[in-house]
This record gives structure tokens, C-alpha cells and sequence, in this order.
């Protein structure tokens, strides 16, 4: 599989040098001011103007969402033909990667997240319209090789899975540094406190993983009554004030989504209510 790139900063390399490492993709070329230097099995330009003429199965969109229409209207239809373009852009719609490109391809938005470099991602997709079973089943394949792939049906739910699963990992590392900070402060040398803290976080993990696996069930386990799990988590639930604020935390983001993808804010939650009331 040829792939190209748009743009190989964090995430484009990321996924790129996964997808060569697990031999996914058998050539990448990666467009991009600062990809001068590196070598892979092929090339790698800075100068659109050079990968005119190649076939790419692939074209992966990985520029900061401002930048998406700039790079696409650079396309020939000549590189775009046969490929399927896969944009990466937090709030940029289908409709406006289909409008900044030269010839009908197929187009699929990917919300991946930070875990795509250690094989632990989690990628939502959508595409507006049905892609052949190959197509499918390459870029299926493509996100699986990288952790576990998600298929929207709603455009809409990414705004959604950007505020949850593409941020996340963030949310987990303040807990943590969080936690590794009490740590310090019951008196636990500095590195200790980090290794519990990251140890705890993937073990927990792990068992969320497991196939049938239920949240509360995990967290009750655990948590004896009257134990020092139970007096953790008491101060946790308190007034609910720990869920309440990861609740805010999310739609912050999820607004900001939208702002991105230029639709008007408005929280699910809001929007749950007002579909009532009308
Ligand atoms: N990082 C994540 O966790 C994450 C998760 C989900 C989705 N995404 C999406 O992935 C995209 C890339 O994010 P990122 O975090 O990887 O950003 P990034 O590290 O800034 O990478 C973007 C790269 O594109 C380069 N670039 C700028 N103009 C270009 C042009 N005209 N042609 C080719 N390359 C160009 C940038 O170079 P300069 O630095 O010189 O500008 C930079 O190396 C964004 O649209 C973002 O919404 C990111």
C-alpha cells in the first residue's frame, strides 16, 4: 500500500512510522516542511509539486485543520485519482475536504488519538458515503494495526469522540500527575510515585479492556465497605463534584469542536433539552 501524507508532525508520524514498522504500508511519502532528512523506504518531499505523477492509495491529511484546504486545492486529480483520502483534521466536514479537492474521491475522517504510537489508539471513522469492501477493509485495517477502529454513522458524533476519546488521553495524564503528586506528599520518593501511578493507570486499563467488563462492577471489586478504597471514593462522589466537573471538562471540549467545525455551540445535554421542549 503507497501512502502519502499531508503533513508528518505529531500525529502524521505517528501513524506513519507504526504503519511501516508493522509493514501495513509498504511506501510512505510524507509532504512536510520539517520531513527533509528523514528516509524511508521511499523518498520523502518537501514540494507537493514533486509527487505529482505517483500513485498513492492513501492520501492522509494531517495538517492543522486551518491549513487542510490550502493543501488539497495543491492536488492534481491526476494523484488523486484512485486514491481515498483519509483526514485526520479535527472540525473539518467531508463537505469541505470534497469542495477543496479537484475529482470525486472517496473521503473518510479519522479522529485518532495520541495511544496510535504505542498500538493502544482508539480511531473513530466516518464517511458519508459507502466505501467499496477493499477500501473498507484497507483503511479498517489501517486504524485496527494501531489500536482498536471505531465507524461513525453520524459526522456529527465526532465533534462528540474528539471531546472524549481524541483529548482523553490529556485527562488521564492530569489524573495521574494528579495522583503521582499525593504520592509525593504521603512521602513516596518522586519516580516510585510516577511508576505506581503509570503502572495503576495501564492495569486499570487492562481490566476495562476485558470483553464483558463493567465499569461500576470494576470499581465496586475494589472498593470494600469501609476500606481505604471506600473512604477514596467517598471523597470522590462527594456531591458528585469529580463527575460533574469531568462533565464540564467534555463539553468544553466538545464545544470547542464545534466552534472548530463552525457549527454553534451547544452541549448535548442542551440539545437533549431543547429537542424536548419544542
Ligand atoms: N495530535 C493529536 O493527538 C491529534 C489527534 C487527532 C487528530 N489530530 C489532527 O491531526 C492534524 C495534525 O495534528 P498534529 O498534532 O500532528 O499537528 P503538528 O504536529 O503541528 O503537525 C502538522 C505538520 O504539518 C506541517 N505543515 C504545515 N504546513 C504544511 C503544508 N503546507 N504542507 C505540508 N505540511 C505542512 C507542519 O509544519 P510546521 O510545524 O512548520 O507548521 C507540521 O509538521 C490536525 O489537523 C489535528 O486536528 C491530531
Amino acid at each position: 500500500m503507497n501512502i502519502l501524507f499531508l503533513g508528518y508532525g505529531k500525529m502524521g508520524s505517528a501513524l506513519g512510522e507504526m504503519w511501516l514498522s508493522g509493514k501495513v504500508a509498504q511506501k510512505i511519502v510524507a509532504v512536510d516542511p520539517h520531513a527533509s532528512g528523514l528516509v524511508y523506504q521511499a523518498d520523502c518531499l518537501v514540494d507537493i509539486e514533486c509527487v505529482q505523477g505517483t500513485r498513492f492509495d492513501v492520501i492522509v491529511v494531517a495538517v492543522k485543520p486551518n491549513l487542510v484546504t490550502d493543501v488539497l486545492e495543491k492536488l492534481s486529480a491526476e494523484i488523486l485519482s484512485g486514491a481515498c483520502i483519509v483526514s485526520l483534521a479535527a472540525g473539518v466536514s467531508v463537505s469541505s475536504v470534497e469542495s477543496a479537492t479537484a475529482t470525486k474521491v472517496p473521503i473518510v475522517r479519522a479522529m485518532p488519538n495520541a495511544a496510535v504510537q504505542v498500538n493502544a489508539g482508539c480511531t473513530a471513522l466516518y464517511t458519508n458515503h459507502p466505501l467499496a469492501d477493499y477500501r473498507f477493509e484497507l483503511i479498517n485495517k489501517l486504524f485496527e494495526s494501531v489500536g482498536k477502529a471505531f465507524w461513525l454513522d453520524k459526522e456529527e458524533q465526532l465533534d462528540a469522540v474528539t471531546a472524549i476519546s481524541g483529548s482523553g488521553p490529556a485527562y488521564y495524564h492530569l489524573f495521574s500527575e494528579a495522583l503521582a503528586d499525593a504520592a509525593e506528599s504521603l512521602g513516596l520518593p518522586a519516580s516510585l510515585s510516577r511508576d505506581l501511578v503509570a503502572c495503576t493507570a495501564y492495569g486499570a486499563a487492562k481490566l476495562q479492556c476485558l470483553p464483558e467488563a463493567n465499569l461500576q462492577m470494576l470499581r465496586h471489586t475494589v472498593t470494600s465497605p469501609n476500606g481505604t478504597t471506600h473512604a477514596a471514593i467517598e471523597v470522590f462522589e462527594q456531591d458528585y463534584a469529580l463527575r460533574e466537573l469531568i462533565i464540564a471538562a467534555s463539553n468544553a471540549a466538545y464545544n470547542r469542536a464545534r466552534e472548530l467545525s463552525g457549527s454553534t455551540s451547544m452541549d448535548p445535554l442542551q440539545r437533549r433539552n431543547s429537542a424536548f421542549f419544542e
